[in-house]
């Protein structure tokens, strides 16, 4: 079929799955358009990119069975707060109980204005949870991921490794399979709070952490980096920092939210992507040699902020990253999808994939049309899109 066919094709598809999206939608597009959505997260290997980042949609078993029958390539658990054998929790002060989310306008896009943080209820309901990420991994059904906030201490004072032990071993016993995947969270409230003034400090953490993590279970670690209140050179610091250092990363989220220190709260919208892909762009476009891992190979990054397209889907993977997280845009009011039908996950996946001008189909097509991606064997690739030296060998 040629171009204009596939657009035909196209917009027939994103009219009909407004009813019923397929779970097996990757498949779909592989047959439909030859086009191949593959994507890495965390060195697995995904059908496509995209994924839900750590936070209030993934706090519960039935959030991840929703998106599981949705078809979701990977969920990332809500963060939880670091403890020690007796219960202790150094950053308890994130471990704060809050339902309310307000999902508004922001700079012509949408954030959600909450005054929460990690996980509030007990240390135990979260290795449950886990448990049942674990069974969905198992089963091939959704990659789930547990996220943590370890602790971080001043530059004086050393980490406690006693939280890092306990609970890295409990969420790896809770696993069972090695090695455990995992998330380690920075968080925009962190970067708000009095802790992340000094850039020393930070690059410490950032620096130190993964070797903390590593010496208590066999662990491919994603570190989640934070928009630190510094310039952006500072944020590609602590992205050299983080792939340094005892151990390393062996991945990057980038970034975490802004924080909006007059109203106390983190935010999202067209600035927090405009600030991720400016600092991204600088270490991966332009030909530059790319972002190494400790291991000397590409730094495996996935994108998050503001993706609210398949469009912006293609400007983080041209920066490099082979996957995405996205929160905001899973949980908009149901009038804000052009589906008619499905869970909030099937209905966001539904415009992401098959919008006919700003979905990641559409756009995939018109780089092929405009000469920027090229088939191989017949077939677009969307790992095509990252740039050489950051493509998964
Ligand atoms: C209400 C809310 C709660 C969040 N909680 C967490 C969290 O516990 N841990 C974490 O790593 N990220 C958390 N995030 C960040 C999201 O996972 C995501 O990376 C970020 O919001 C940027 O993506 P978005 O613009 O698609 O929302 C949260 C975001 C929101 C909106």
């Amino acid at each position: 079929m040629n171009n204009s066919g596939l657009l035909a094709s196209l917009a027939r598809d994103f009219e009909r799955f407004k009813r019923e999206l397929p779970r097996d939608f990757a498949a779909h597009v592989r047959s439909t358009y030859r086009i191949d959505l593959t994507a890495r997260y965390l060195g697995e290997t995904l059908p496509h990119p995209i994924g839900k980042g750590s936070g209030q949609l993934s706090l519960n078993s039935s959030q991840l069975e929703t998106d599981a029958d949705a078809g979701l390539a990977f969920a990332v658990l809500k963060t939880v707060i670091a403890q020690d054998a007796a219960g202790a929790q150094s950053m308890g002060a994130w471990a704060i109980h809050e339902t309310k989310m307000n999902v508004e306008r922001r700079g012509g896009g949408w954030t959600v204005t909450w005054k929460g943080r990690g996980w509030d209820r007990s240390f135990e309901d979260y290795l449950a949870l886990v448990r049942a990420g674990r069974d969905l991994t198992r089963a091939g059904r959704l990659l789930t991921v547990p996220s943590v906030k370890y602790h971080l201490p001043r530059l004086n004072e050393p980490f406690r490794f006693d939280e890092y032990a306990f609970t890295t071993r409990a969420l790896a016993d809770a696993w069972g399979e090695s090695p455990l995947l995992l998330e380690k969270d920075f968080s925009p409230t962190l970067a708000g709070d009095r802790l992340a003034e000094e850039k020393q400090q930070i690059l410490r953490w950032v620096r130190e952490v993964p070797g903390c993590i590593r010496d208590h279970a066999d662990v491919r670690l994603a570190m989640k980096l934070m928009n630190a209140r510094f310039d952006d050179g500072f944020q590609r610091e602590m992205m050299a920092a983080a792939s340094g250092g005892r151990g390393g990363a062996d991945a990057l989220v980038v970034f975490n939210r802004l924080f909006d220190a007059e109203r106390g709260v983190a935010y999202g919208g067209p600035e927090l992507s405009d600030r991720n892909l400016r600092v991204l762009g600088f270490l991966t476009l332009g030909g530059s040699p790319g972002f190494k891992s400790t291991t000397g190979g590409p730094m495996q990054l996935c994108g998050t902020g503001n993706i609210h397209s398949g469009r912006l889907i293609v400007e983080y993977a041209r920066r490099g990253c082979s996957s995405v997280q996205l929160h905001t845009f899973f949980q908009l009011p149901l009038e804000a999808y052009p589906a008619t039908h499905g869970s909030r996950t099937q209905r966001a996946l539904h415009v992401l994939i098959f919008d006919p001008r700003d979905g990641l189909v559409a756009v995939m097509l018109a780089r092929e049309a405009d000469g920027s991606l090229e088939r191989r064997g017949g077939d677009l690739l969307f790992l095509d899109l990252l740039p050489d030296a950051h493509r998964p060998r």
